[in-house]
């Protein structure tokens, strides 16, 4: 890194993410390195995103190809790779129809547009939309009035109207909210960016029965929690429960931005020609790469190993922990994993992420209390015994600060 990377960076770069201190060159499954060949182990992923690690031969091989043929044409035309795609979530999945875009936030909004459209054209007076406290849908003005954490909306007023926020996992919260006027509710599986808090079986299940009672739309936000990243190919399989529209994007191109929304048949009509699109979503460069990824992850054997490798995840978090006993909780499902810390350690999550940056691993945060990890669905197992080497060290220099 060079000497005067950080200010030179604040010269140029509106201020907004409080970037650490490691700039990456290159990596390589799951390493990153620095001009120096200084090596991070990566337990974060671009934030869930490259699960196939970095460089992987058979996506750079879809990218160089597609790269070579068509990059873009627009969406007043077709494309194979798009279609090759779309037949493929629909086939892996229980839904009908897809709409692509580029990202989790753009992927919500169709989601939540969608829903208000097919109420406005089917019933009289349904527009409401439930979402709960603490959650994240993502940056636009909708997604961030839509998610529950206020911190994210507050200073962006006035916001779309329409929107009511339970109690995550509360039964009796979804029963006071749920009703005629409500046209969709949507939730995470995972809260993913809130700390890492599954959602309970029956808070699905009940949301479940609620939406059909009222005639409401389920959406899924399984942008962080799909695609394999809790050793199912979507989350909404560990609950038995269906949605009807999941959201979905960070692993969909593995790196390469794309989002998507997958539609059950029943309100494919919400949208018709005209009333929603988008220039670059679903592009021949996107879609190629996707369509690799997605073989490679929806594979079940890939899958069993995600499985097996959370296993050891959570005995090693485990085992450092009885020996440091910094965490207080250790939760999650997969490789979407989050330890909430001590109080005694409260406020310190980012502080221990960036002391694992400097004993060269790569972590996350989920609210200022927890520990996140992401890790690649590729990572062996030598790397994850040397990250865990390495955070043990920050650990224990977070404990005698
Ligand atoms: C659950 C969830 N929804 C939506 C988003 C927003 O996705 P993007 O940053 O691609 O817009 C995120 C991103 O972290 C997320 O975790």
């Amino acid at each position: 890194m060079t000497a005067n990377f950080q200010s030179e960076h604040l010269d140029y770069f509106l201020d907004i993410y409080g970037q650490v201190d490691f700039l990456p060159i290159y990596g390589h499954e799951s390493r990153l390195y620095d001009i120096n060949n200084n090596m991070v182990i990566d337990f974060s992923a671009g934030i869930a995103v490259n699960s196939l690690g970095h460089a992987h031969p058979a996506l750079i091989g879809a990218l160089v190809e597609q790269a070579n043929k068509l990059w873009h044409c627009s969406n007043i035309m077709l494309n194979q790779p798009a279609l090759e795609l779309a037949k493929l979530l629909v086939e892996k999945s229980c839904f009908d129809k897809v709409f692509f875009c580029n990202s989790g936030t753009e992927a919500n909004e169709a989601a939540l547009k969608l829903a208000r459209r097919y109420a406005f054209k089917n019933f009289n007076k349904k527009n409401k939309i439930v979402s709960f406290k603490n959650s994240f849908h993502g940056r636009t003005l909708f997604a961030v009035s839509v998610g529950g954490q206020t911190k994210y909306s507050q200073d962006f007023a006035p916001l779309p109207s329409g929107i009511e926020h339970g109690i995550f996992n509360d039964i009796n919260s979804a029963i006071s909210l749920i009703n005629d006027e409500t046209a969709a509710v949507i939730v995470e599986p995972i809260q993913a960016e809130g700390g890492v808090i599954p959602a309970d079986i029956n808070f699905l299940k009940k949301l479940r029965e609620l939406c059909d009672e009222h005639k409401a739309i389920l959406i899924f936000d399984e942008v962080q929690t799909g695609l394999g990243r809790t050793g199912k190919l979507f989350a909404y399989e560990h609950y038995g429960v269906e949605p009807d529209i999941i959201s979905l994007a960070k692993a969909l191109g593995c790196g390469f931005p794309i989002g998507a929304i997958l539609v059950k048949e029943k309100f494919a009509n919400g949208f018709e020609i005209g009333s929603h699109g988008t220039t670059f979503g679903g592009n021949p460069l996107a879609c190629s790469v996707a369509l690799i990824a997605f073989k490679i992850i929806s594979n079940p054997e890939f899958l069993t190993q995600v499985l097996n490798k959370s296993t050891v995840f959570f005995n090693i978090i485990n085992e450092i922990n009885n020996d440091l006993q910094i965490y207080d909780d250790i939760r999650g499902i997969g490789l979407l994993i989050g330890a909430e810390l001590k109080d005694e350690y409260k406020n310190k999550a980012r502080d221990l992420m960036n002391l694992g940056f400097k004993y060269g691993v790569a972590t996350l945060t989920a609210t200022a209390d927890v520990t996140r990890f992401t890790p690649p669905l590729i990572i062996n197992h030598i790397d994850i015994n040397y990250g865990f080497e390495r955070f043990y060290n920050a650990i224990k220099e977070l404990k005698n600060s």
